[in-house]
């Protein structure tokens, strides 16, 4: 019998290279429709910036907590009354201020935070640029060295 060599590639492809975009749970997908209430302050294209943007408080958030669960439960709890105490931002908290509470039921913060932990944010971009700009304006080379290199190292073409 003659090996279908086509499929057999499919299937190395598919073992070797996931699609990126990994199915959400239902939760997560109810959060994906809620999360515009999020995006309006931490959308990444903003100039000035109203909020840090997600990839970032995304990873900080992952590197401090242990599993979903975990990452969910510090999330709501702080989205529902931030506080200078449980804030792990400080640099953003230094530049844009403390986090206005988010009056949303448990339940909607609960599937918004499981979105943003199972949806895939692409490095922003465009943000770091406006944030190396606005750093050189105000006289600031620390900052805008530090966004430079975030640009260098996750958006080269
Ligand atoms: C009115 C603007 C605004 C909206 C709306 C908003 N945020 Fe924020 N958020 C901020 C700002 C500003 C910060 C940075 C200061 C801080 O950390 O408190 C921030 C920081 C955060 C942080 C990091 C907190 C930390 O540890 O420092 C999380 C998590 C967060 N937001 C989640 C959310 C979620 C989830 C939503 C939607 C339910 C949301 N935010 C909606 C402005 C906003």
């Amino acid at each position: 019998m003659i090996p279908n060599h086509c499929g057999l590639a499919t299937l190395v492809a598919t073992l070797l290279f996931p699609p990126l975009a990994t199915a959400l749970t239902p939760a997560a997908e109810e959060g994906k429709l809620l999360y515009p209430a999020c995006h309006v302050c931490h959308n990444p294209q903003m100039d000035p910036p109203l909020g840090p943007p997600m990839w970032g408080v995304k990873r900080r958030y992952q590197n401090g907590t242990l599993d979903e669960r975990d990452f969910v439960v510090s999330m709501v709890e702080f989205v529902k009354n931030p506080s200078l105490e449980r804030a792990i931002h400080d640099e953003a908290v230094a530049q844009m201020g403390l986090m206005p509470p988010m009056p949303l039921p448990d339940e909607m913060l609960e599937k918004i935070a499981a979105y943003i932990h199972e949806a895939e944010f692409p490095p922003p971009c465009d943000h770091w640029k406006i944030a190396v700009n606005r750093a050189i304006q105000r006289g600031d080379p620390g900052h805008a060295k530090k966004d430079q290199q975030m640009l260098e190292r996750f958006c080269k073409a």
